[in-house]
């Protein structure tokens, strides 16, 4: 399958780049922790292999970003070492409208930072701005509030939940929280964001 090239993206404190095959061991750092995938939807990695296999597999196929910080900013961490992970696929609620499902996770040692926000709001400027969108979906579970206030921070609006919807690795069946975004709503809101984020 053919690689997809994200460009490099920054905000204040963050740059967001294509994810590389020898990230493996810092996506692995962060991708085992039972407090990160299961929120996500996705079973904890095992091994280094496995996240080597996500990034060239999945990360690589799609229009995913590594999230690092930059030196200096005000967050701990050393350059070009990704601590997170965010990315667009296609919205399968709205197949013939040019709208993305953005998707997302982060290292538990910076949660509660911004960081999510920061970048998010980033992704949204680019996939309205430079992939035209129409639209942008996010969805999350009943249980995660973290993720439904980074979705609230960035203006998204809720769409409703749909009940029993979502089957986890596991097999757990879940309700997911609906949200989405339009571009005349994104218009709107980008003019009172910070032009670097
Ligand atoms: C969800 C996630 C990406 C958030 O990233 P983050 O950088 O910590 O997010 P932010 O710091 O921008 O915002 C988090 C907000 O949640 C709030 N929060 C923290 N703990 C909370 C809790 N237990 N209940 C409710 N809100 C909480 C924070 O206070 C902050 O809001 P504030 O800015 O109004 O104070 C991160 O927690 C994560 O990777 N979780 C696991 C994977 C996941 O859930 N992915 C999303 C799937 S939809």
């Amino acid at each position: 399958m053919a690689r997809i090239k994200v460009p490099r993206l920054e905000t204040q404190r963050l740059v967001l780049r294509g994810w590389k095959r020898h990230d493996a061991g810092a996506l692995y750092e962060y991708a085992k922790n039972p407090n990160v995938g299961p929120n996500a939807g996705w079973k904890p990695h095992a091994d280094v292999r496995e996240s080597r296999m996500i990034i060239t597999q999945m990360f690589q196929q799609n229009t995913t970003w590594a999230i690092t910080v930059k030196p200096g900013c005000g967050l701990d961490g050393p350059a070009d070492v990704p601590i997170g992970s965010i990315g667009f696929e296609p919205d399968a609620y709205r197949p013939n409208i040019n709208s993305r499902e953005m998707g997302y996770s982060l290292n538990q040692d910076y949660w509660g930072q911004g960081v999510m926000t920061e970048a998010a709001r980033r992704l949204l400027r680019y996939g309205f701005e430079e992939l035209s969108l129409a639209s942008v979906m996010i969805r999350t579970g009943e249980s995660n509030q973290r993720s439904q206030r980074v979705i609230e921070k960035c203006g998204f609006h809720y769409e409703g939940t749909l009940r029993q919807c979502y089957r986890m690795y596991n097999n757990e069946i879940r309700d997911s929280r609906v949200y989405s975004m339009l571009r005349e709503e994104y218009e709107e809101l980008s003019s009172l964001w910070m032009t670097s984020t």
